[in-house]
């Protein structure tokens, strides 16, 4: 915990260097020392010395109150500081049997999940995937209908990563994405970016508006109203932002095969950062790009399968069938001949 006195006695410019998501506290504040790069010695003052370079009649007037700015600052400063961490302190989740539709135990002792670990969810409609998925969302502690357990590091979780909304467990991506508000691509995302405390923010925000174009293949601008982006369109965006500004240390991926985007990549762009990733997936390059499989029959986990040398051959194969497929789906989609 930091104290609003020990930052009372830190210059300007040492709160943004130790805490850099202090930008957005002093510019939701009206205070924006960062703008005085013209005068840098007002970054080396300390809190009093730099609200004394306000006069008191603006500071009057945007009703400045350097004491009560200071407690609120320290506590912001201590609740990302939390949340930043919580973060980062997963290294495992463990799947403690439960039963299957009819009742009867899965046949397994536990199931250790680590971080780094990329697993898919095999198994018919209507076995129970996403249930699964849901039981981990969920944190279940034998109160869903499968009676599963779920362990953070081995350890019955804290019921706070039930509850708490900033501390999330999981990033969900789901097969329904509505928005509903009324903000464009640009504004939503930078939304995002604000609240998760990047740096250089604008620089990630067209980095992801990017991504999310070329994984769309049907191509939409920043000022697009993300309210007007088709499925395909909001599922990419929904991807490239959650790979590039979620914290949650697990992610779950629901069938996104059907939403006509290049799901391959962006599997990889959401597996590039060392994250639990559980995906619940009918299509056979998705399921071989998980390290393990999970099979589901009747709603329990039936078996648990390694991916083999010998099935990641079949997968180049499959990545080249899907790679032709995808480039006939964008000429047909371009009115060009299949041919050309
Ligand atoms: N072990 C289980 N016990 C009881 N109900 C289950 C179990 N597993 C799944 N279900 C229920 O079966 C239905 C279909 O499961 P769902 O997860 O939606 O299937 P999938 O995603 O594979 O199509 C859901 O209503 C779900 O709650
Ligand atoms: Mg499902």
């Amino acid at each position: 915990m930091i104290s609003a006195e020990r930052l009372r006695n830190r210059s300007i410019l040492e709160i943004l260097e130790d805490y850099p998501f202090t930008e957005s506290f002093f510019r939701n504040n009206g205070i924006e020392p960062g703008e005085a790069g013209s005068r840098p010695e007002i970054l080396s003052l300390d809190w009093q010395g730099f609200f004394d370079t306000i006069d008191d009649e603006e500071r009057e007037h945007r009703a400045l109150d350097p004491e009560h700015l200071l407690v609120q600052l320290a506590e912001f400063v201590n609740q990302m500081l939390e949340f930043l961490d919580e973060g980062q302190q997963i290294h495992s989740l463990t799947i403690l049997p439960g039963t299957d539709k009819s009742g009867s135990p899965e046949g397994f002792r536990e199931l250790v999940v680590r971080t780094g670990d990329v697993i898919s969810i095999v198994g018919p409609t209507g076995s129970g995937k996403s249930r699964l998925l849901g039981d981990i969302e969920w944190v279940a502690r034998k109160d869903t209908p499968t009676g599963r357990e779920i362990l953070i590091n081995d350890d019955s979780p804290d019921p706070s990563w039930r509850f708490s909304g900033a501390k999330k467990l999981v990033a969900q991506l789901s097969q329904n994405m509505n928005f509903v508000m009324d903000l464009t691509v640009r504004e939503f995302v930078e939304l995002h970016a604000e609240s998760r405390m990047v740096e250089n923010r604008a620089e990630t925000v067209d980095r992801i508006i990017a991504e999310a174009n070329s994984l769309a293949g049907e191509p939409f601008e920043a000022g697009t109203a993300i309210t007007s982006l088709s499925g395909g369109q909001s599922r990419a965006l929904m991807i490239a932002d959650t790979a590039f500004l979620s914290h949650s240390p697990v992610i779950l991926i629901d069938e996104i095969e059907n939403a006509g985007i290049d799901r391959k990549r962006a599997l990889e762009l959401l597996i590039r950062q060392e994250k639990i990733v559980l995906m619940a997936t009918h299509d056979p390059v998705l399921a071989l790009m998980g390290d393990r499989r999970i099979v589901i029959r009747n709603g329990g986990i039936a078996r648990v399968i390694e991916t083999s040398e010998e099935e990641r051959s079949i997968l180049s194969e499959l990545e080249e069938l899907d790679r032709t497929l995808l480039s006939y789906r964008t000429k047909l989609r371009q009115g060009e001949s299949l041919l050309a």
